[in-house]
């Protein structure tokens, strides 16, 4: 019997100063950019389930029909929404989820926000697509992984959960947005 397997790709687009939304937890403008969304849509297209947080969901929804998993304290175990499937990591496992949510197996995208893709670290990435808009601070806003409030770059935070970076890919050069795919360290 095959085992159905995952992929999990996280994907965020963060300032300077690593915050991916403003001090009331909305995105500023300075961190939409034309080229990266196109980008992150192919991304999430290809894509066959995306974890996201309760507020992302209901700032951004989903009119793509896509097979979200929507992250929520108010949620019961996993359970079938008009919207999409609700999860509540307390009571269901990511196991547990992605069985009910998505069993055929495949690219799971994660495009956030904080608790979500701090809840993702833990269980590890195969890949993190880092989008960063440089000359961009976000003064006291939320950053892309908790662990960045004490200090640590996005990156520290990736390669200490052992990803390591490809290449950087320029998307808009104007406006200084390149993105960095961080893909999990092949074990030998
Ligand atoms: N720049 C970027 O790449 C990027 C990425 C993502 C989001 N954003 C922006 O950031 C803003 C929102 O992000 P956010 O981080 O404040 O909120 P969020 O992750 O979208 O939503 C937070 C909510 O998700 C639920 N949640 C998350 N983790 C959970 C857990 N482990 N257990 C139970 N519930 C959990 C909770 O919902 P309940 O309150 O229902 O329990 C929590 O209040 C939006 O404006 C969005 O556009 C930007």
């Amino acid at each position: 019997m095959t085992e159905v397997a995952y992929k999990f790709h996280g994907h965020a687009i963060v300032s300077d100063n690593d915050m991916i939304a403003d001090a009331d937890g909305k995105m500023p403008e300075s961190l939409v950019n034309a080229s990266d969304f196109t980008r992150f849509q192919r991304e999430l297209d290809r894509a066959g389930a995306l974890i996201v947080g309760r507020k992302g969901h209901e700032a951004h929804p989903d009119r793509r029909g896509r097979n979200r998993i929507v992250v929520s304290s108010s949620a019961k175990e996993i359970e079938r929404r008009a919207d999409g499937w609700w999860w509540n990591p307390a009571q269901a496992s990511l196991d547990e989820a992605l069985v009910r949510a998505f069993p055929r197996g495949g690219i799971v995208a994660v495009p956030g926000g904080r608790r979500v893709f701090d809840l993702m670290l833990e269980h590890g990435y195969d890949q993190f697509h880092l989008a960063r808009v440089r000359g961009v601070f976000v003064e006291g806003g939320v950053p892309v992984f908790s662990e960045c409030a004490n200090g640590r770059s996005a990156e520290e935070v990736l390669a200490a959960h052992g990803l390591v970076p490809a290449p950087s890919e320029v998307l808009d050069a104007t406006a200084r947005v390149a993105v960095t795919i961080w893909r999990k360290q092949k074990s030998h």
